[in-house]
């Protein structure tokens, strides 16, 4: 059976205000949470941060008083819908936990989009976004371990490969090569825009919250690698915000935010383990079939179109959180060594880069002292001999390789651990183990 959002009356707006003690919530346990409830919960948290600033910005072009009313009555209700997503989280869930969560919504979200996009172009910009945020969940890997023990499988809980993949270093790039090619707003599917801006939403909150909690560690090192990290996710904000065709109106981008959000919580509803957190997907997703309402009377009001023009008449989903291992492994394999290449294009391999290429003085620049997400490695081989790397049997033996695939000619940092360093890492782990077994 379909659902068609828009002939949804959903919640009135008028009985969207809760009391504090609804709006705040039971934490969820670090320890028996399904780490897809978690991926949820973060990324619901994102889509309400996009949702409650984009109608702030929108408040700002307005001159009508009663419309001016109408959004800051919605966006109040977001900021209460963000609160409850965001305070599922425990108290005892520490920085480094979260930030691994975080990779694991980019990395499982990412690889959802780029097989249910229908289009090719951005399917492409998806699979590359991928492989750095898949390589962010490694580099991060290496410091839970060390500076409090959690092992990847403690939060990902198996489900995501944590592996090297398109080395942090190279994610930087110059700001003209980020940016893509916009899709036509009267031609894509409303599958696209939905798409898109729940992954601009996830990167956007990603940002943030390094941009919050990478300070709150003592650790130079590990607050260098937070630094560097989240100048990538600047650019993923720059890269998918720039698939958004610029000539959508802001309210045509109102009514895309509240189906998106819709969307969203139809799909966490259908997919939640967790039968108390299930009733607030519940509950959010009658509050933003009211919204959609709203934005549908104000879309009609200054544009006079039909909403469906813009967002068809079918619920969409935009993603269901299961495991993607094989496929982000094939990706990995084939694409670790792509580049970006002006005019929205890309450089199928390293080898097609000119030595001219934007990107070198950024990398050169912003590494000239050391790269932190290298040093990332080296604490990984100081604790554990070798780095902290999840992934079934083949697919590890597959490390080196892959890494080296990874590797550029120029803009390589001095302190890179490279294919030959982490061989002999990996090789000095297993003797180590193997004089461990002769001891008991
Ligand atoms: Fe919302
Ligand atoms: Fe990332
Ligand atoms: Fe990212
Ligand atoms: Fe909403």
């Amino acid at each position: 059976m379909t659902f068609s959002p828009l002939k949804e009356k959903g919640m009135p707006l008028e009985k969207q205000m809760r009391n504090w003690h609804q709006i705040v919530g039971k934490p969820y346990n670090k320890t028996d949470v399904d780490c897809y409830t978690r991926t949820r919960q973060i990324l619901m948290n994102g889509i309400e941060v996009e949702a409650w600033g984009f109608k702030h910005q929108l408040a700002r072009f307005l001159t009508d008083n009663d419309d001016k009313i109408k959004l800051s009555q919605i966006g109040r209700i977001e900021n209460t819908q963000q609160m409850t997503c965001n305070w599922m989280g425990p108290a005892d869930q520490s920085v480094l936990d979260t930030t691994l969560a975080y990779e694991q919504v980019a990395v499982d979200l990412t690889a959802w989009l780029a097989q249910n996009e229908p289009d090719k172009y951005i399917k492409e910009v998806f699979d590359f976004g991928l492989l750095e945020d898949f390589d962010h969940l490694y580099r991060y890997a290496q410091f839970a371990y060390a500076r409090e023990g959690t092992e990847p499988s403690d939060i990902v809980q198996g489900q995501t490969d944590v592996i090297t993949g398109r080395p942090t270093q190279f994610h930087h790039n110059c700001n003209g090569l980020r940016k893509r090619k916009h899709y036509d707003k009267n031609s894509a599917s409303p599958q696209t825009k939905v798409n898109i801006l729940t992954v601009l939403s996830g990167e956007q909150q990603t940002h943030n919250f390094y941009a919050e909690h990478g300070f709150m560690y003592g650790d130079h090192v590990l607050r260098e690698t937070y630094a560097e990290i989240k100048d990538v996710e600047e650019e993923h904000v720059t890269m998918y915000e720039s698939l958004i065709d610029p000539n959508e109106s802001m309210w045509e981008k109102l009514l895309i935010h509240e189906f998106t959000e819709v969307c969203n919580y139809y799909t966490c509803m259908e997919d939640e383990v967790d039968e108390r957190i299930k009733k607030t997907w519940e509950l959010f997703l009658d509050m933003e079939l009211g919204h959609l309402q709203t934005a549908s009377e104000l879309f009609k009001k200054y544009e006079k179109r039909d909403p469906e023009e813009v967002v068809g008449s079918d619920i969409i989903i935009p993603c269901r959180f299961v495991s993607q291992k094989d496929y982000v492994q094939k990706v990995l394999e084939k694409e670790v060594n792509k580049r970006l290449a002006p005019d929205g294009e890309f450089y199928k391999t390293t080898e097609e880069i000119p030595d001219d290429w934007a990107s070198y003085p950024v990398q050169e620049r912003t590494a000239e002292i050391s790269a932190p997400s290298e040093n990332a490695v080296r604490i990984g081989g100081i604790y554990h001999d070798r780095d902290i790397a999840e992934a079934k049997e083949s697919l590890l033996n597959k490390q080196t390789e892959i890494l080296s695939k990874g590797m550029q000619k120029k803009a390589v940092a001095w302190n890179t651990v490279d294919a030959d360093e982490l061989g002999e890492m990996i090789e000095k782990h297993k003797s180590r183990e193997k004089e461990k077994e002769k001891l008991i």
